[in-house]
C-alpha cells in the first residue's frame, strides 16, 4: 500500500521507527543477542573467528567448518600490489594527518571492490566469497597503512600475517611486526566480538540502504565506512580518547580523584558539549558491552608496565571512571562501548587513529551479513520526508 507525506509518521532521525526484518541481531534493554546468542555468553566463550562464522554462515560452526572457515580467511589475506603501493602513496598525507586511516581504509577496500572478479555479482555464493575476502584482507590494509606510517617495512606482505595467528592476533602482528601476548591478544579479540555487530546502527543501515539498490558488496561497505568514521557513531572511539587526554592534560596526574575533574565536566555541561562516549539512541540504561570491556581493559592496566601517554596505565582508568560517575550523577547517562574501548586500546599502545579501522576489522561481519540478508529478499530502502519548505510559487510571480 502506499502512503503519502501528509498520513505517514514522522520521527526525527528515525527514533523509534522499526526500518525492517533481520534475524543477525536482536538488541534490547535487557540483553543484546547475535543469532539468539547472548553477547555475555559470547565475550566468555567464543572467539571472534567462531563469531564471524556466526554472522556469515547464520550458525555455530563445528570443529571442522570452523577450521575450514579459518583456512579459507587466511588464504585470502594478501591485497593486490596495486593497493599496497596505494597506501604507501597515502603515506606523506597520512604523516601529516591530512588523510586520516579511516580514508584511506574506505578507499582500499573501494579497490578491492574493482580488482575482486565476483565484484559485479550480487548472488548469495559471490556476496559469501566478497564478504570472507573483506575480512580477511581489511586487517591486512590497517596493518600495511600503520607500517607505512611508522616507517617500518611492510610486516609479512606476501601472506598478509602468520598463518598460525587468528582475526584479532594476526591484525596486531601486522600493525606493528610484534606478535602479541595470550593476554593482550584475548583483549583485542573480546572488543571485536563486541564490535562485530548492532542491528540497525547507521553504518548498517547505510550498507542495507546501498545494497536495497541492488548495488554491490563492496560499494555498500565503502559507505558503511564513511558512516561509522563519524564521532556520533564509530570515530567516538578516538574522540573519546582524545577526549581523556584533554582532561589528563587540563587537570593533570595529581587533578584525578579531585573536583578539579568535576570542574572540567560542569564546563562541558555549561557549554553544551558532547562527551564522546557517552550515550545511545537505543540503550537508556547501559551498553551491555561496554561493562566487559572495561573489566578486561583494567585489569590489563593493572598488570601493565608500560607507561601510555607518560602516565601509568591505570591512571587513565582511574580518570575514566570518574568522569563516567560524574555523567552517571549529573546527567543519568552511561557510557557506550567506544569509551572503554578507547581507554584499553590505548593501554596496549594502539595508535588513537587505528581504532575506529579495528572497529571496521569487526563489523565487517555485521555489514556483510545485513548485505546478504538484504540481497536474500530484496526490497529498495525510500523512505518518505516531510516537507518543510517554501509553499508552492509561480516561477513568473
Ligand atoms: C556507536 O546505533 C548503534 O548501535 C551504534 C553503536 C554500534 O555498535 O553500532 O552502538 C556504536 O555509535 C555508539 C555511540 C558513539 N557515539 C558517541 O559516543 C558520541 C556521543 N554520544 C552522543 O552524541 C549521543 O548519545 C548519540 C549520538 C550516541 C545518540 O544520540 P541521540 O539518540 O540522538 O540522543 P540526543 O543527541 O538527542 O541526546 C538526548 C539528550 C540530549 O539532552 P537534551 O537536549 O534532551 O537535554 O541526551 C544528551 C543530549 O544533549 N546527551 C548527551 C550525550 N548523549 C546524549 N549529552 C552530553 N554528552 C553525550 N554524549
Amino acid at each position: 500500500m502506499s502512503q503519502s507525506a501528509a498520513d505517514a509518521a514522522f520521527s526525527k532521525g528515525l527514533e523509534g521507527i522499526i526500518a525492517g526484518e533481520t534475524s543477525v541481531c536482536s538488541i534490547e534493554q535487557g540483553g543484546l543477542f547475535y543469532r539468539g546468542y547472548e553477547i555475555h555468553d559470547l565475550a566468555q566463550n567464543a572467539t571472534f573467528d567462531e563469531v564471524a562464522f556466526l554472522l556469515l554462515e547464520g550458525h555455530k560452526p563445528s570443529a571442522s567448518e570452523l577450521a575450514r572457515f579459518k583456512g579459507e580467511i587466511r588464504a585470502e589475506r594478501p591485497i593486490p600490489a596495486s593497493v599496497t603501493q596505494f597506501l604507501k602513496d597515502a603515506g606523506p598525507a597520512l604523516k601529516a594527518g591530512t588523510a586520516v586511516p579511516m580514508d584511506v581504509l574506505r578507499t582500499g577496500v573501494s579497490m578491492l571492490g574493482h580488482l575482486d572478479a565476483d565484484c559485479q555479482s550480487v548472488s548469495a555464493d559471490a556476496n559469501m566469497r566478497k564478504a570472507k575476502r573483506l575480512l580477511a584482507k581489511i586487517p591486512t590494509i590497517i596493518g600495511q597503512m600503520q607500517n607505512v606510517i611508522d616507517g617500518r617495512p611492510i610486516v609479512a606482505q606476501e601472506t598478509g600475517g602468520d598463518p598460525s595467528l587468528d582475526h584479532a592476533a594476526n591484525l596486531m602482528y601486522l600493525m606493528s611486526g610484534q606478535k602479541p601476548s595470550p593476554d593482550y591478544a584475548r583483549v583485542v579479540d573480546v572488543s571485536l566480538i563486541l564490535y562485530a555487530e548492532h542491528d540497525f546502527n547507521a553504518s548498517t543501515f547505510t550498507a542495507r540502504v546501498i545494497a536495497g539498490t541492488l548495488s554491490d558488496m563492496h560499494g555498500a561497505v565503502c559507505g558503511a565506512i564513511a558512516a561509522l568514521k563519524g564521532p556520533l557513531h564509530g570515530g567516538a572511539n578516538e574522540a573519546a580518547m582524545e577526549m581523556l587526554k584533554e582532561i589528563m592534560h587540563d587537570v593533570g596526574e595529581a587533578g584525578i580523584g579531585t573536583d578539579k575533574v568535576d570542574s572540567w565536566m560542569q564546563r562541558a555541561f555549561d557549554t553544551k558539549r558532547k562527551l564522546m562516549g557517552f550515550g545511545h539512541r537505543v540503550y537508556k540504561n547501559g551498553d551491555h558491552r561496554a561493562p566487559i570491556l572495561h573489566k578486561l581493559g583494567r585489569a590489563i592496566a593493572q598488570n601493565d608496565t608500560k607507561n601510555p601517554g607518560g602516565h601509568p596505565a591505570l591512571q587513565w582508568f582511574k580518570l575514566g571512571e570518574q568522569v563516567q560517575k560524574i555523567m552517571l550523577e549529573k546527567k543519568n547517562i552511561h557510557p557506550n562501548v567506544d569509551f572503554p574501548c578507547g581507554l584499553t586500546y590505548y593501554t596496549m599502545g594502539i595508535p588513537v587513529p587505528q581504532y575506529t579501522p579495528i572497529f571496521v576489522a569487526s563489523r565487517i561481519t555485521g555489514w556483510c551479513a545485513h548485505v546478504l540478508e538484504q540481497h536474500a529478499n530484496n526490497r529498495l530502502i525510500r523512505p518518505l520526508s516531510k516537507y518543510v519548505g517554501e509553499p508552492t510559487r509561480s516561477w513568473n510571480g
